[in-house]
């Protein structure tokens, strides 16, 4: 059977109005498509959850700054296509620019305290875009259930805060990171890493591992757990680190020393070469 391909919010609403009236769960998997084993992944299990799941891809220009990569963020719809069939989703919903952002357009959502560190310290107002294009992708799709890869693992918090401040009635679902055989996190734009990048890169995941390994035999110091990331990142000086950090897994909290029944997040990001790259790890 193939996909339903939607593109205006009324055509959307319309279909899920119709869905919740024949009794149907929906489930929503939002992208910005070049989709890959990650993606298939949440829509995997969203079908597994749901009568019908629904994909969007919309590249979101609000999460870019101006120094990033929106003009050349990898496309591939006939590739997307498949992977959303073959992955049993039902519909994809595929609005433009204009759609999303018409030319009066001028809300936006801020989700405060959660967005100041890490990836929110790093690229200014990513967040806002992001919270606000979820929240106009969820009420355009009217889902029960939305899922979310821990893969952007600080996302996964702004989302659930804009869901519960805003009282969207949709449950959240969190999927683990899908990786490569060698650790890496599969992402869209780990297709701009060269050859050599491209072996080099697993060292995230091998010092993301070592931080980790090292909380779970007891070391509870904060900033000693960061030495251990900094030190097997500093073997590839070719890594330009933004940040190495841990921090308390559910408030992004940095004590000096967590407590022991603490769960924690090992977060890293930063630049090899031209790529960004971020990954986590959860104790
Ligand atoms: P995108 O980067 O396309 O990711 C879409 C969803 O797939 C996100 O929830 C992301 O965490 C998840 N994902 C990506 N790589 C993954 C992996 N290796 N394993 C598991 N899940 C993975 O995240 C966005 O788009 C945007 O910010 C969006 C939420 C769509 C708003 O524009």
């Amino acid at each position: 059977m193939s996909i339903i391909i939607i593109k205006t919010v009324k055509e959307m609403h319309a279909l899920s109005d119709s869905l919740r009236m024949q009794g149907k769960t929906i489930g929503f998997v939002p992208t910005m498509g070049f989709l890959h084993e990650g993606h298939a992944a949440l829509i995997q299990k969203a079908a597994s959850e749901n009568d019908i799941v629904i994909v969007s891809v919309f590249v979101n220009p609000l999460q870019f700054s101006a120094t990033e990569d929106y003009g050349i963020y990898p496309k591939n719809f006939e590739g997307d296509c498949a992977i959303i069939e073959q992955s049993h989703g039902n519909i994809l919903f595929y609005p433009t620019k204009d759609e999303m952002y018409p030319a009066n357009f001028s809300t936006s959502i801020s989700i405060g305290n959660i967005t100041n560190t890490f990836e929110g310290f790093f690229r200014p107002g990513h967040f806002e875009g992001v919270a606000t294009v979820v929240a106009k992708l969820l009420l355009s799709t009217k889902p029960h259930h939305a899922y979310f890869g821990q893969k952007d693992y600080q996302q996964t918090l702004v989302i659930q805060r804009l869901i519960q401040d805003l009282h969207i009635d949709c449950s959240m679902h969190i999927v683990p990171t899908v990786r490569e055989d060698d650790g890496l996190a599969k992402s869209s734009r780990n297709v701009y890493l060269q050859k050599e990048e491209r072996e080099q890169s697993t060292i995230i995941f091998k010092a993301l591992l070592n931080a980790k390994n090292a909380f779970l035999q007891g070391e509870r110091n904060r900033l000693i757990l960061n030495t251990y990331m900094h030190e097997t990142l500093s073997a590839l000086p070719q890594f330009d680190i933004q940040y190495a950090s841990c921090a308390e897994a559910e408030t992004l909290h940095e004590p000096d020393i967590f407590e022991e029944k603490s769960k924690v997040v090992f977060l890293i990001a930063g630049y090899l070469g031209k790529t960004r790259l971020i990954d986590n790890m959860v104790s």
